[in-house]
């Protein structure tokens, strides 16, 4: 099958998903239109910045603006005129009662609505509670009744850190349509990211939006059970580490999400989580695994905090902290376990010293005034004259310290391990207290 020669695509809403997505299809061959109601930061994707750290993303946004496929615009109604594929990828954050807000999807469908000609295919990629591209449906049609629209639930799998991997080699394409047509236009524009043989599969809108949630639902959940069994492994002789690979070699169960640690974080599962355990509520359905997975993080984050502690001499000193991000390979503080743990410390009035390869910016400012936190551009400097380290975040740069240089800086030799990367024996022959996640040393 050919790629539809002049398919254009415009993607509404260029956070994480909307400028991967847009930047992607860019460098599948397809012209497209990325559009963003933030006029300074379509200012600056003009000017080649990029508004987030993703590996890769600062490469296709050069590429992609020289061959001129792609271009960026905060008028919508450029966006819906020029492009027969309308991507809606703007975010959808909780609201006050823990529902997602799709206030942004909506504001785009009615511009889409306004400025339609012709034939389009509407395609929802922001995380929408189940019957949302139905009623997108409706919206568009009570605003324009003649339209020629068909819509499509196209939920979006992509983690930070990967964003681009993930986009360009999809494990799987999500398509909930019932219309012959935009399946197809759909299934021809994701032609070439599926070269690789990975399924695309075509399903109700409903089904798809719910397969959104119960993916991330479910990763969550695995991350939520290891978590839980690390503390019965702190209470016995067993490793974590050596019960994941344990389950993990079973087919059944598989090696990924089962790494224990401070608990998840990131903008997406802990939200996730909570809307879809509230809509289920709704539907009088008891998401109790769900539920009580979001209180099994809460938990997780709390007895890490009293295992920091646990060695901690009662008079306030200072510890410092590697890594401060959600987790490796991204800036992203959003939900991070590090906030939890800082203000709990800085509350308790110990002096909290940071370093991130890629968030100490984002984090200074999260604490900016906070004179008792510090942020360092440097690894080793982040430990001198600290009491611990303790490793939030499992980012490459920490994984062989050089222990001289942590000897020289930190007042007592003690490391607590977050994110169980390293190997405890090497730690300690090189004179140092190590403590783990679901190790009982
Ligand atoms: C997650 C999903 O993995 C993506 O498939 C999805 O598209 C995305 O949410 C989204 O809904 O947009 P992301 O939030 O980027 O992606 O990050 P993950 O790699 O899933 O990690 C989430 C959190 O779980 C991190 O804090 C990470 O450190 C933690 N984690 C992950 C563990 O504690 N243990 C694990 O074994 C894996």
């Amino acid at each position: 099958m050919q790629n539809t020669p002049n398919t254009s695509i415009s993607v509404f809403g260029l956070g994480y998903v909307g400028l991967v997505t847009a930047l992607s299809f860019a460098e599948m061959g397809f012209d497209v239109i990325g559009c963003d109601v933030d006029a300074e930061k379509i200012r600056r994707l003009k000017n080649r910045e990029i508004p987030f750290f993703e590996p890769g993303l600062k490469n296709l946004l050069d590429e992609n603006l020289s061959n001129e496929r792609i271009q960026f615009t905060d008028i919508y109604e450029h966006a819906v005129r020029n492009s027969s594929v309308l991507m809606i990828c703007v975010g959808t954050p909780l609201n006050e009662k823990f529902e997602a807000d799709v206030s942004q999807v909506e504001s785009v469908l009615t511009a889409i609505a306004q400025h339609i000609n012709g034939f389009k295919s509407v395609v929802i990629k922001s995380t929408v509670p189940v019957g949302t591209s139905r009623r997108a449906d409706q919206i568009i049609r009570a605003a324009n009744p003649t339209c020629d629209i068909e819509v499509a639930s196209n939920p979006e799998f992509l983690r930070e850190g990967s964003a681009i991997e993930d986009t360009m080699k999809p494990s799987r394409v999500i398509v909930g349509c019932d219309h012959p047509r935009t399946t197809d236009i759909l299934r021809r524009i994701y032609e070439p990211f599926l070269k690789n043989g990975n399924p695309f599969i075509v399903m109700s809108p409903e089904s798809s939006e719910m397969s959104k949630y119960a993916a991330n639902c479910m990763l969550a959940l695995r991350i939520s059970y290891m978590n839980q069994l690390s503390q019965l492994c702190e209470r016995t002789n067993a490793d974590i580490e050596e019960v994941r690979k344990g389950i993990g070699s079973d087919p059944r169960i598989g090696p990924h999400f089962i790494y224990a640690g401070v608990g998840y974080g990131g903008s997406c599962f802990p939200k996730d989580t909570r809307a879809f355990s509230e809509w289920a509520k709704s539907l009088d359905v008891n998401l109790s695994l769900v539920s009580q997975t979001i209180e099994a993080n809460n938990n997780q984050r709390e007895k890490v905090l009293g295992r920091i502690l646990k060695n901690m001499t009662p008079e306030p000193c200072t510890i410092s902290f590697w890594g401060v991000a959600f987790k490796a390979g991204t800036d992203d503080i959003r939900e991070a376990p590090s906030i939890y743990f800082a203000q709990e410390l800085l509350r308790m009035g110990y002096r909290v010293q940071v370093f991130d390869p890629l968030a100490n910016d984002a984090f200074k400012k999260y604490f900016s005034g906070n004179k008792e936190l510090q942020v360092y551009s440097n690894q080793y400097e982040a430990t001198e004259g600290s009491s611990l380290l303790v490793v939030l975040t499992e980012h490459k740069s920490f994984r062989t310290p050089n222990f001289q240089k942590l000897q020289s800086a930190m007042k007592k030799y003690q490391i607590f391990d977050g994110r169980n990367v390293y190997n405890p024996q090497i730690i300690q022959e090189a004179g140092f207290d190590y403590h783990g996640v679901g190790r009982s040393i």
